[in-house]
């Protein structure tokens, strides 16, 4: 074949494509394909598990067998992913005689379309053809992509998240969770977000260095420094990204760990929703997960923990303002993590124990997780409140009590 590529972007949603091989190319042309919407109908007699599992969903239909011409009716696309030259060119001639374009992972000489290296950054697909040369396409895109990842800010900008309408102005909030402190662990979504803001308002635990790279036109706001008592701090955050959406700015609150695990996102998107800003919400590492994680401590572990259990221990367990029903939790076996605990750690644990979970329960405390200063303390039930004391632990920590704490003590050798 010769003469450069046309380039297109197809719009599978609804129509039906046919890929031939249940073997590992398959398995990484399938997602893109169902991502476009794509009706796809996979042949071959047998699948990887990853591919299984899409068909098992009902997201693809499979045709356990081997290819037969007529597989191709009513298809506006087929994509064949078997190493055998015979069976590749028996779906190629197929295709020509009905006119569908025909990708071919075995013989790119052999096939009518191409599929290109691609880097996608929200609603901006970049898709790169190398003039035959699959290395040299990829190489081009991993270039494109270090770009947009550094400019982004200034070149993607203009988005509208999916699902979110736009408010008079186009101004909308985005409630991000930025992960238990490495800088590192924000989703890819959130960083993305976070460098379009016109606007981040910030808390206290949110990791430093992602406050460092942002734009220098961007206005930031500290909502730990808001000078009121919690509830009126609050309001006031409420109050800031509402104003500030409806003058037409992008408004990043962004969220130590998950916004909605002790972060009051709920109370943020209520506002936002009251006053007709659209919200997005994206999902962030939770320290009550990641900060065990950190101490090579796993919430479950097979044969050892079936469930855990994540409470705050703000408010200590005999006040009436306690929703926390410590007695029922005493009886649980599996895996209790406590956040903001320190400070009732000592009438926590004594109620567990009261309650009979056994005071040597292991137990550990792990303060700022997953960054420089990460401290761990490995304890128990009946002795962790006096040591958390004598090592002069503080916040922010993590409390996890069960036997998950020493789960992976024997065979990593900690
Ligand atoms: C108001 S809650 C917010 C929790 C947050 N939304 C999350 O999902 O991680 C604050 C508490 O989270 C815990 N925490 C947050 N970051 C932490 C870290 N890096 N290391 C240990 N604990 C952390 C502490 O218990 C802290 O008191």
């Amino acid at each position: 074949m010769s003469g450069n590529p046309y380039p297109l972007g197809l719009r599978l949603a609804g129509r039906r494509v046919v890929v031939v091989g249940g073997g590992t190319v398959a398995t990484r042309r399938v997602p893109a394909l169902l991502d476009a919407g794509a009706h796809v109908l996979l042949v071959a007699p047998e699948l990887t598990p990853a591919l299984r599992a899409h068909a098992d969903a009902g997201r693809l239909h499979w045709a356990p067998r081997r290819f037969a011409p007529d597989d191709l009716d009513g298809a506006w696309l087929v994509q064949v992913a078997v190493d055998d030259p015979l069976a590749a060119a028996s779906v190629s001639a197929a295709a020509a005689e009905r006119r569908i374009f025909c990708v071919r992972a075995d013989d790119r000489a052999a096939a009518t379309a191409w599929t290109p290296a691609v880097t996608r950054h929200g609603p901006v697909t970049v898709a790169v053809l190398g003039g035959g040369d699959p290395r040299r396409a990829m190489a081009v895109r991993d270039a494109i992509r270090a770009l947009l990842d550094v400019r982004k800010g200034t070149l993607l900008t203009p988005v509208v998240e999916e699902g979110s309408l736009p408010c008079t102005g186009g101004g909308r909030v985005a409630l991000v969770g930025a992960g238990p402190g490495d800088p590192e662990l924000i989703t890819v979504k959130g960083w993305r977000l976070l460098t379009e803001a016109d606007v981040v308002v910030a808390d206290r635990l949110v990791p430093g260095l992602l406050l460092d790279e942002l734009r220098a036109d961007v206005e930031l706001v500290d909502a730990s420094k808001i000078p009121y008592g919690p509830s009126r701090a609050q309001e006031e955050i409420n109050r800031i990204l509402v104003d500030r959406a409806l003058a037409g700015k992008f408004v990043v609150r962004l969220k130590g760990g998950d916004p909605y695990v002790f972060g009051r996102g709920g109370e943020e998107l209520l506002a936002c929703a009251a006053a007709g800003v659209p919200v997005t919400v994206v999902p962030g590492v939770t320290s009550s997960i990641a900060a065990p994680a950190a101490a090579g401590i796993p919430v479950t572990h097979r044969g050892v923990a079936h469930e855990f259990t994540v409470v705050s221990g703000h408010v200590a367990p005999d006040s009436p303002a306690s929703l926390v029903h410590w007695d029922a939790l005493a009886g649980l076996r599996g895996t209790l993590v406590v956040l903001m605990g320190l400070k009732n750690l000592a009438a926590i644990t004594a109620t567990l124990i009261a309650h009979g979970r056994p005071e040597q329960t292991p137990a550990a405390v792990v303060q700022e997780a997953t960054t420089g200063a990460q401290r761990v303390l490995r304890s128990t039930l009946g002795a962790v409140a006096a040591d958390v004391l004598a090592a002069g632990l503080r916040p922010p920590a993590v409390v996890v009590v069960g036997d998950v704490v020493d789960a992976l003590r024997t065979s990593v050798g900690d």
